[in-house]
């Protein structure tokens, strides 16, 4: 066994120590807390954002563990062919029952910022080419901002609503369509500058809204 070198061993210490902490806080507000949320967990919310360290659902929304189910992924991204994805919306929408999906994008993403590039990265390039793509559908308008800053902030906001509808446009969202929940898809943008949510006013609620090539009827193949 490795053992750790004695800083890290102090930052590890630290961690636990911070977890204790606030464990200890959670149950003096609350003392039926863990015991409640370790029988059943009721999220009224799928949040798919970006694994940025600084864009964390729980804390920025001032929501207790038990309240959002997550995944997060590089500039967040809804991929089709993502298994990883793809079992935590039908986990989150079959299982959990969740009303509300929101893909949330947020200004100064690194993944963005990324895909506007030329330069290789390595394996990323690949995740980030899905971020060229929507940049390439709109480039038209996206190459007449002559800001820099704008034109990736635009290119964010972008992004947000393909993989908005890239989620609408799911087997598991259309199923749960079919089956006469109610289920919205939203898109929102996060601000690193000022800690700000902002509705991007773009919601999904029915296969009518998805492009008819993308309708699918249930029942299998034949
Ligand atoms: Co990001």
């Amino acid at each position: 066994m490795v053992r750790p070198e004695p800083s890290e061993a102090t930052a590890m210490d630290e961690l636990f120590a911070r977890n204790r902490a606030w464990a200890e806080r959670m149950r003096a507000r609350d003392p039926e807390f863990f015991t409640r949320l370790a029988g059943q967990q009721a999220p009224r919310l799928l949040w798919i954002g970006c694994a940025d360290s600084r864009v964390a659902a729980n804390q920025l929304l001032d929501l207790d563990p038990g309240t959002v189910f997550v995944h997060r992924n590089i500039a967040n991204l809804v991929i089709h062919t993502d298994i990883n994805m793809l079992s935590v919306l039908q986990f989150a929408v079959e299982i959990l029952r969740v009303p509300q999906v929101v893909v949330c994008g947020h200004y100064g993403c690194g993944g963005v910022r990324a895909a506007m590039a030329d330069r290789q990265l390595g394996l990323i390039d690949n995740w980030l080419r899905h971020i060229k793509d929507v940049y390439d559908q709109h480039a038209a308008e996206l190459d007449g901002i002559a800001d820099p800053g704008r034109r990736e902030d635009r290119l964010v906001e972008l992004n947000v609503l393909h993989q908005t509808l890239h989620v609408a446009r799911s087997t598991v969202v259309q199923n749960a369509w079919a089956d006469g929940r109610r289920l919205e898809i939203r898109a929102w943008v996060y601000g690193l500058e000022d800690g700000l949510l902002r509705d991007l006013g773009y919601r999904v609620r029915g296969p009518e809204e998805i492009g008819a090539i993308y309708r699918m009827m249930g029942g299998g193949v034949t």
